[in-house]
């Protein structure tokens, strides 16, 4: 497995990497999701890339960059088992080198949930998504479904723009009672850890209720809703059943949906989200 730092370097050495190229973007501080997407990509490409860069533009100014995790050792000790050839870890003056000025922006996707908390976020993941696209030059590039709404706003920047790439979204991967996994938990401690259950537990509610036959789309919100405020410990920021693509709010269910919901736990964010297919 090489590491590299500089474009240059990175570019040398995707050079000697001929079909298939599978791209897995980190922010680094890896759990088993992100090896979850490792493995898959490996699977399906004869060589794996793997990006490590804290991206800081889709930071907002008041959120958590300089509190993120990091542990560039621990990550790639993670990686090394899995067979992966290549790992870049840019630094932000690589990535934002002074003067930088050019930016990707999708838009109407980016506005509902996520977006409307975050108003900057999607910018960011979609500029830097955008650049490692035309600095490693993937075949297929690796999401988790934890972060729904990323992958649909990736989608759609990746045919709009005509990257040939294909982009495939992996399922969330959890912990033994349901709490998705992301590198925020670890943010979770004693009653909050516990009481992070719930998001699964209102997703869980929502989807026997749409099981049942329900799809009335407020139905299902109140559904969610409802298990949320048994929480005291959690602030509601939203909670929502859309259309899969367009992420707009439906009145009936007919088609491919997200069921998906934010929430305030102590000083840690929550996000998380199921698919009605
Ligand atoms: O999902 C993430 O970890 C990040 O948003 C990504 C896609 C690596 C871009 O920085």
């Amino acid at each position: 497995m090489k590491t590299v730092i500089s474009l240059s370097d990175l570019r040398t050495a995707r050079l000697s990497l001929a079909e298939t190229v599978g791209l897995v973007p980190t922010m680094g501080y890896l759990h088993e999701g992100h090896l979850s997407l490792i493995r898959r990509a490996k699977a399906e490409c004869e060589h794996v890339v793997v990006s490590i860069f804290v991206n800081p533009t889709q930071f907002g100014a008041n959120e958590d960059l300089s509190k993120y995790p990091r542990d560039l050792e621990r990550d790639l000790s993670l990686i090394a088992p899995l067979g992966v050839e290549l790992v870049w870890t840019p630094t932000s003056e690589i990535m934002y080198p002074k003067g930088y000025q050019t930016w990707v922006e999708v838009d109407t996707v980016t506005r509902p949930l996520e977006g409307s908390m975050r108003p900057t976020h999607f910018k960011g993941v979609t500029t830097v998504v955008a650049k490692l696209f035309n600095a490693i030059q993937p075949h297929k590039a690796y999401f988790g479904q934890k972060d729904a709404q990323q992958a649909a706003v990736i989608r759609q920047m990746t045919r709009d723009l005509n990257f040939p790439v294909d982009v495939i979204v992996c399922p969330t991967v959890r912990e033994a009672d349901g709490l998705a996994m992301s590198s925020r938990n670890k943010y979770l401690e004693g009653a909050d850890r516990q009481a992070a259950t719930v998001l699964f537990l209102a997703l869980n509610a929502a989807k026997k209720a749409y099981e049942g036959g329900e799809r009335d789309a407020e139905a299902l919100r109140r559904k969610m809703k409802e298990v949320l405020e048994s929480e005291p410990r959690v602030q509601m920021q939203y909670v929502s059943c859309a259309d899969y693509d367009t992420l707009e709010e439906l009145d009936v269910v007919k088609g491919k949906a997200l069921l998906s919901m934010a929430v305030m736990l102590g000083k840690t964010r929550l996000i998380d989200n199921f698919v009605l297919e």
